[in-house]
């Protein structure tokens, strides 16, 4: 069976997640989603009170929170301080100001740290997210770089969400832009397939698909 570690990255819509849950389900790996933990920062900053272009400000807070993620009998679990945020973490207000709070370097530092901790601990993992293999894990087994074409990646998102309305997905589109261009322009781990990674891009293929295509190359990854 699989030992190691496979990285996924790339923007926001392409059923990263999905993928990454499947590869991990056909591995018998654990699973890490990191953008949970960045988002679970972010409501973290927001209970306080505190501007997300504040850095010095979310940085305090955040370094004051106890930020857990996992899964249990299937379901994902995402704490603050104790607290579930499984399902505000994926709510507009926190997707809106994720990107602000994960620019800031002293957050990153302080997840990157507790990511690298998670990962020790598992002999076979698929961690999701943004800087994996560029920044976190870069001595990983595989490293995967899923990326899709923008209108795709909105149709599906919209899909999630059981949007139908042609206006709504446009501002959704926009939306998706407006984080993948702060997410690439940051200065700290900005978003970016590592030397070493394969692009996959899932344009014109279905979900199975892209998690078929991962597993191949993990098996001959090792
Ligand atoms: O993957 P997800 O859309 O949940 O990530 C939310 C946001 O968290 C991203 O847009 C990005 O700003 C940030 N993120 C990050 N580094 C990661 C994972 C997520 O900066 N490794």
């Amino acid at each position: 069976s699989f030992r190691g570690q496979v990285t996924l990255d790339g923007p926001s819509g392409t059923g990263k997640s999905t993928v990454a849950r499947g590869v991990a389900g056909r591995l018998g790996a654990a699973y890490l989603d990191t953008g949970a933990m960045y988002r679970a920062a972010t409501v973290a900053v927001l209970d306080a009170g505190v501007d997300p272009e504040d850095a010095d400000a979310v940085t305090r807070t955040v370094a004051g929170a106890r930020i857990e993620v996992g899964t249990e009998s299937g379901v994902e679990l995402v704490l603050v301080d104790g607290v579930d945020v499984a399902t505000r973490i994926r709510g507009a207000e926190v997707t809106r100001h994720v990107s602000a709070v994960s620019a800031v370097p002293a957050v990153r530092r302080q997840l990157v740290e507790q990511q690298r901790g998670l990962v020790a601990a598992a002999d076979a993992v698929v961690v999701e997210g943004r800087d994996i293999g560029t920044v976190v894990l870069p001595d990983a087994t595989l490293k995967i770089y899923l990326t899709a074409a923008p209108e795709v990646r909105a149709e599906r998102r919209a899909g999630q969400l059981g949007i139908t309305d042609a206006e709504e997905i446009a501002a959704l589109a926009q939306d998706l832009r407006r984080r993948d261009e702060y997410d690439s322009s940051r200065a700290d781990s900005p978003l970016r397939p590592a030397d070493d990674a394969v692009v996959v891009d899932s344009t014109n293929l279905d979900q199975q698909g892209v998690i078929e295509r991962i597993v191949e190359l993990a098996g001959s990854a090792v």
